[in-house]
């Protein structure tokens, strides 16, 4: 519990200078308690033995006594077993809910601006979107929304893959189809379909091969008419993606589009710099750099390729022009790649030439915030059932079928338009969550009936949680306006929990953006969900006892409603009202 580690350092420390223990060997020893039963904070008196020479018991015990009366009022203070445990008290709880309730914030405090470019989404022109653009999509978006929030600037980069050999031979393609004909099978999504046509008369057909060569060299070269060719491709893929994006209700718009072809002015100047820098070498005709530290599985230095033996340049030298764009021309802080793991090398040795090179430097933050695959139930890469890669609108329209399903059966009153609406939320907001609330780095299986579960750690039981709490006010009469001035009580140890967890939502928001774990802000929501309804169960709220006692829990269904909407929408989640 952060906020109660602020609460109680001054006191801590000047017990533990009494004490006489220099400042360097108690800093950072405070931490959280690792059993919640056993409190919030937790302080191991282990590594003062050496200091203090007394056993941890004895020094834990005495800490305790000469803190326990200068914390009174804020936190409840005990030795067990050489470990001094802090408590939160009632009142001071009091005092920090009274706080959040007249807190649009809800204690999230705002940052010193920095600048983030945030690369994510990221499909590739003329293909299918897989599961894994999905987890970039939903994962970069969070990040996004989370920086925005904390008062930073954000540059949302949709780095597609939009330029390249292939171009030749999808741009011939499409003049056999017709553009119309090819600009429709392109635009309802079937692009795979149409890269496959291609590659296959590619494999086949030397003519078509010998037309697609030469339209990558008209491409390279600017030409008008191909260009406009390559255009449809691109904004018919577009239509597409916008589709899906819209349907997720993310916040990737056409302006975001920083597709490689925007950064192919650069290349010429990142081969020019790198060579300024002596960096660049010559490898059986290519223009390579040994960044060092890297080795093949023969124990051979591995290079990063920046232009191939016929002049054309690689993926590498794409993303070492952005990096010059995103540090020199956009002044970012942090350069953030939502990106597969299995790109996790790419990333580092781009970093590391681009460290090299100057083109960044310590100030920068570039981190490749990587995340595992998509898994079906059989533990294999989740593919359609003929094999392919699936088709991301049919998965999302899937959700929002089953959702609806789900909520006729619940609660059959909702009808028509508002039914939809309300299955729409559900259903993204079930493969998002599902998406978030696994550790980033894991794999993950993507299963319909759990994530659409309305009990376990779930969009929907979070959903319902709010939309419960929404409902408990429409029928009270109360408008949660009002609740501003209200005295808030805690007696019943759920009440105690719930709130203990409450004041935690800024400290757990501020690690899950700094983690880049948007996990950790699920299962926090998770347990304030369920704490709550082990409140509801026990703590009547619109039957209570008195008015006072009414008010206060009114207070607390109003904080948990809007930690949970607040932190869904973080995650890029709504919060329906009914459901
Ligand atoms: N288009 C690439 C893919 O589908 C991802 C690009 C990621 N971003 C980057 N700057 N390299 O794998």
């Amino acid at each position: 519990m952060r906020i109660l580690a602020e609460a109680v350092t001054t006191a801590m420390e000047q017990t533990l200078s009494g004490m006489g223990v220099a400042e360097a060997d108690s800093a950072d020893l405070l931490g959280p308690a690792t059993v919640e039963e056993h409190g919030d904070l937790a302080l191991p008196c282990h590594s003062l033995v050496a200091v203090l020479r007394r056993s941890p018991v004895d020094i834990a015990q005495e800490i305790s006594s000469a803190l326990a009366p200068t914390l009174a009022g804020t936190a409840e203070v005990s030795a067990v077993n050489g470990f001094v445990n802090l408590r939160a008290e009632p009142e001071w709880l009091v005092a920090r809910l009274s706080e959040l309730l007249v807190d649009d914030r809800l204690g999230i405090a705002m940052e010193e601006m920095r600048v983030a470019a945030v690369d994510y989404s990221a499909p590739n022109v003329a293909k299918e979107m897989h599961v894994g653009h999905l987890r970039s999509t939903v994962i970069g978006d969070a990040i996004v929304r989370m920086l925005v929030h904390k008062g930073h600037t954000v540059h949302r980069e949709n780095h597609v893959g939009d330029w390249g050999t292939p171009f030749g031979m999808l741009i011939e393609h499409l003049l056999d189809l017709g553009e119309v004909n090819a600009a429709e099978e392109l635009g309802v999504g079937d692009l795979d379909g149409f890269y496959k046509q291609a590659r296959a008369k590619f494999n086949v057909d030397q003519s078509f091969v010998d037309r697609s060569r030469n339209r990558v060299v008209l491409l390279q070269s600017g030409d008008e008419e191909t260009l406009r060719l390559w255009r449809i491709l691109v904004d018919e893929s577009m239509r597409y993606f916008n589709e899906v994006y819209q349907m997720l209700g993310v916040l990737l718009t056409n302006d975001d589009i920083m597709g490689e072809s925007s950064y192919h002015h650069l290349l010429p100047i990142v081969v020019e710099r790198l060579s300024k820098q002596g960096l660049l070498q010559e490898s059986d005709g290519a223009q390579v750099v040994y960044p060092g530290g890297w080795v093949n599985r023969e124990g051979e230095p591995m290079p990063v390729i920046i232009a191939k033996a016929d002049g054309g340049y690689n993926y590498a030298t794409t993303d070492l022009a952005c990096i010059i764009d995103r540090a020199e021309r956009l002044g970012c802080d942090d350069l953030l790649y939502v990106v597969g793991t299995p790109q996790a090398q790419h990333f580092n040795m781009v970093f590391e030439v681009a460290q090299q090179a100057g083109f960044m430097d310590n100030s920068h933050n570039a981190v490749h915030v990587n995340f595992g695959s998509v898994m079906d139930s059989d533990g294999k890469i989740l593919k359609s059932r003929e094999g392919e890669a699936i088709k991301l609108v049919d998965l999302l329209r899937e959700a929002v079928t089953r959702a609806e399903q789900a909520i006729a059966e619940k609660n059959p009153e909702l009808k028509g338009a508002q039914r939809e609406e309300i299955a729409k939320a559900i259903g993204i907001g079930a493969v998002k969550y599902a998406d978030l609330s696994t550790e980033r780095t894991k794999d993950y299986v993507f299963d319909w009936d759990r994530m659409l579960a309305f009990e376990g750690n779930t969009a929907p039981y979070l959903q319902y949680a709010h939309a419960r709490i929404c409902s408990i006010f429409r029928r009270s009469g109360t408008e949660r306006s009002s609740l501003s001035g209200i005295s808030i009580s805690l007696s019943r140890p759920e009440e105690l929990l719930l709130a203990r967890r409450l004041v935690n939502f800024a400290a757990v928001t501020d690690d899950t953006l700094d983690t880049y774990s948007p996990h950790r802000l699920c299962t926090y929501l998770h347990s304030v969900a369920s704490s709550f309804a082990t409140f509801y169960e026990v703590c009547p709220v619109l039957g209570a006892e008195d008015e006072a006692t009414r008010e206060s829990r009114m207070a607390l269904c109003d904080l948990t409603a809007r930690t949970i909407s607040t932190g869904l929408g973080l995650l890029g989640i709504d919060s329906p009202e009914q459901m």
